[in-house]
């Protein structure tokens, strides 16, 4: 019979890329997906360590699934319980101690030995732990991706070699790695033969990308626009100081890269940016703007904020906001600072104090907000390309994206989903835009 295998996933698109891809290691083994935890033979908790709320959620997590196993265990049925991702990187004898009822604690580098681990968990009846950095990429013995839909990501980078202060990356992800180019449109044609029509290549720093001697990222991506069935890229992460001029003239030259662009800046203050080394200041970050919105006249900017970075006082804050103002984006992500063990701003003096950072968290998403907002208002009356990905809550309703990754929907009989087509915007909801055939 077969067995089922329900995953959660925590995290950054890194994680869900992870996650797909341990699915694909397991279904060999006659693992199929289920999506309740009660009925699963095997558990993986896909986990994030970015900030402390990610981290303990986990725990809590855990203490519900301990229940469900046991329970399970009462009727004799299995459940193998996984820990994998960051957090077992990093804490992975931690977890062991405070959830002994775990069988396997995996990293991020080490799932292409799950088969293995799980016929170990079985034979010891203890608990298997794997948080090795092997030196063989993971990559090179994972099966062909399955897709699912329309869009795929495709993990193209991993770890990062930049050291912010504030970031648990390179401990958890280790050192930063490309996947040769081959690999990578091989991957892609595989996607594209499934039916996937739009791929956002990611990493933790995704515009380093260096698989191929006399290649960056452009170049990649200009070789996956030629792949029949692709018509849309996008790439994310990207750092400020690794947009190249090549890069940059990509997004005039390649219609099918999208006009939007994540491009964490994280603060708007020369010396908070200092303290986190960023290795960029907020001209070069405005500069790097400019000149990606002479390429691409019609890009739209997404960031990543921290507020409350160790040392941050109203001035250095007010910096942000203006810069903000300045700049406008149109959906960004922001934090409080949350200190991580073992990175150099745990340590720092001048840790502000949480009801501060809550004051200023609230009032730049309010500005936030706002810059969202009248970019979707902006919107209506434009016309625009959607990729068609779902079904809508009527017979003859589909959900896309836009270019900017506005979920759109739209009532068009005889459009399928897969088709990318032309769609005027007619109006904002809340959480997405309506359109009508253009
Ligand atoms: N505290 C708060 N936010 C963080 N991020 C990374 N590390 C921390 C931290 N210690 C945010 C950054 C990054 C995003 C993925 O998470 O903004 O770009
Ligand atoms: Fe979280 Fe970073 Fe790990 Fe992604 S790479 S899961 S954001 S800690």
């Amino acid at each position: 019979m077969a067995k089922r295998l329900f995953i959660k996933t925590f995290g950054c698109q890194m994680n869900v890329y992870d996650s797909a891809r341990m699915a694909d290691v397991l279904a060999p083994l006659g693992y199929g997906p289920t999506d309740r935890p009660d009925d699963a033979d095997m558990v993986i908790l896909n986990t994030c360590h970015i900030r402390e709320k990610a981290a303990e959620k986990v725990f809590s997590d855990l203490g519900r699934l301990r229940k469900i196993k046991e329970a399970r265990a009462a009727e004799g049925l299995p459940m193998v319980l996984a820990v994998a991702g960051c957090v077992a990187q990093a804490e992975g004898e931690e977890v062991l101690r405070r959830a002994p009822f775990v069988d396997i604690v995996l990293g991020p580098q080490t799932y292409h030995r799950l088969p293995e681990m799980v016929a170990q968990a079985a034979r010891a009846g203890g608990a298997v732990l794997d948080t090795e950095f092997p030196t063989e990429p993971k990559f090179d013995f994972l099966p062909e991706a399955r897709a699912e839909g329309t869009n795929a990501f495709l993990a193209i980078q991993e770890g990062c070699d930049r050291f912010c202060t504030f970031c648990v990356v390179p401990y958890t992800r280790g050192a930063e790695y490309s996947r040769p180019a081959a690999a990578v449109l091989a991957e892609a044609a595989a996607l594209a033969a499934q039916g996937v029509r739009e791929i956002t290549v990611i990493g933790q720093n995704v515009n380093a990308w260096h698989g191929e001697p006399g290649w960056d990222l452009g170049t990649l991506l200009t070789a996956l626009a030629k792949i029949d069935g692709i018509e849309r890229l996008r790439y994310t992460t990207s750092h400020p100081r690794d947009m190249s001029d090549s890069l940059i003239a990509v997004h005039r030259d390649l219609p099918e890269l999208m006009p939007f662009l994540h491009l964490p800046v994280q603060s708007g203050s020369n010396r908070i940016l200092t303290a986190m080394n960023r290795g960029h200041d907020r001209d070069q970050y405005r500069r790097l703007a400019d000149r990606l919105r002479e390429a691409r006249p019609d890009l739209a900017l997404s960031s990543d904020f921290i507020v409350g970075f160790p040392g941050e006082t109203d001035a250095d804050f007010a910096d942000t906001l203006a810069l903000v103002a300045e700049i406008g984006f149109v959906q960004t992500y922001s934090f409080k600072y949350s200190p991580r063990p073992g990175t150099p701003a745990a340590a720092m003096e001048g840790q502000v104090p949480e009801p501060v950072k809550e004051a200023r968290l609230a009032e730049l998403q309010a500005l936030l907000y706002r810059q969202t907002e009248a970019f979707n208002q902006a919107c209506v009356g434009r016309e625009m390309t959607v990729l068609l990905d779902r079904p809508g809550r009527y017979a003859d309703q589909l959900l896309g994206r836009s270019p900017y990754m506005q979920p759109v929907h739209v009532r068009a009989p005889g459009q399928r989903i897969g088709d990318v087509v032309r769609l005027r915007i007619a109006a904002v909801h809340p959480n997405s835009l309506e359109a009508v055939p253009a």
